[in-house]
């Protein structure tokens, strides 16, 4: 079972000095602008307000553009994630955009025993996270095991609607995978990555799962976490359908065609009581 924990910090870690030199992630705005925001996280402002002050832990945080933003609004971020090489990018880029923020190499899954329990008052995460993940109601313990009580999480994430879609139609949308949470894998081979780049990776299989909107908040309540929060959005930061979406000018994707065929995201917040 923990294969698909090797195959997939490989196809990360080698995609990860790609995506910190691409401009789609815009690292050097980090270092020249000291106000410079992610796009994800500014389009999160309005519905996650205020962090300054916050203990915040940034789950997945891949090369930590996400969570260096957060850090710059003022939360005194932890970012967490399984491939050395991101936290290589991103240590990087927090040491040249003068973030304090500390990172973690850990699987998901082992995050108390790195990160003390019970002690965050933001767990974040989000934007291609989950799908790496098995098992949403083990995911869920961790989130609730890291929060302090009124702690809150903050997910934006790809909507299990999209990833059902199978992306490689550009004439229409074709649900070909999982929309429920399953226990075998959806495996793929893919030689690309999401972000504009000339490299060639040869790290290409994945294991990945899907987790139904239903599954994800059952298994948040089953922890005892209370629903604060949900919105669907047409749009994701990515071109997740490549030939079916166009970008608006703050960075978002939607189906060029009629969006509002497709919840392509979710904003979901909750609190620990
Ligand atoms: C698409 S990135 C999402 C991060 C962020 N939204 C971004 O775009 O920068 C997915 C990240 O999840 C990490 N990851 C995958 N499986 C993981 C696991 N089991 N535990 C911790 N991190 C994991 C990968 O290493 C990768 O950095």
């Amino acid at each position: 079972m923990d294969d698909y924990l090797a195959l997939n910090r490989a196809s990360w870690d080698e995609r990860a000095p790609a995506h910190a030199a691409s401009p789609s992630y815009d690292v050097e705005r980090f270092v020249t602008d000291p106000s410079f925001l992610s796009k994800v996280v500014r389009f999160d402002q309005p519905r996650l307000g205020a962090v300054a002050g916050l203990r915040g832990v940034h789950l997945q945080c891949h090369i930590g553009t996400d969570t260096i933003s957060l850090a710059r609004l003022g939360a005194r971020m932890t970012g967490l994630d399984l491939s050395p090489a991101s936290l290589t990018e991103a240590r990087r880029l927090a040491d040249r955009a003068r973030a304090a923020v500390d990172f973690v190499e850990s699987d998901v899954y082992s995050a108390l025993n790195v990160l003390e329990p019970a002690s965050f008052d933001l767990v974040y995460t989000g934007v291609g996270a989950l799908c790496w993940l098995p098992d949403v109601a083990r995911w869920a313990s961790i989130v609730a095991g890291l929060l302090r009580p009124a702690g809150r999480l903050f997910v934006r994430e790809g909507h299990p609607m999209l990833w059902a879609v199978d992306e490689t139609h550009t004439d229409r949308l074709i649900i070909d995978y999982p929309y429920f949470e399953r226990d075998e894998p959806s495996v793929f081979d893919d030689g690309g990555t999401y972000v504009e780049t000339d490299a060639t990776f040869s790290n290409n299989v994945t294991h990945e799962w899907n987790h139904g909107l239903g599954q994800i908040i059952t298994a948040l309540l089953d922890e005892g976490m209370e629903l604060s929060g949900l919105a669907e959005h047409d749009s994701v930061p990515w071109e997740a359908i490549p030939g079916q979406m166009t970008r608006d000018d703050r960075g978002e994707w939607r189906l060029a065609d009629r969006p509002w065929r497709l919840a392509a995201s979710y904003t979901l917040q909750a609190r620990r009581r």
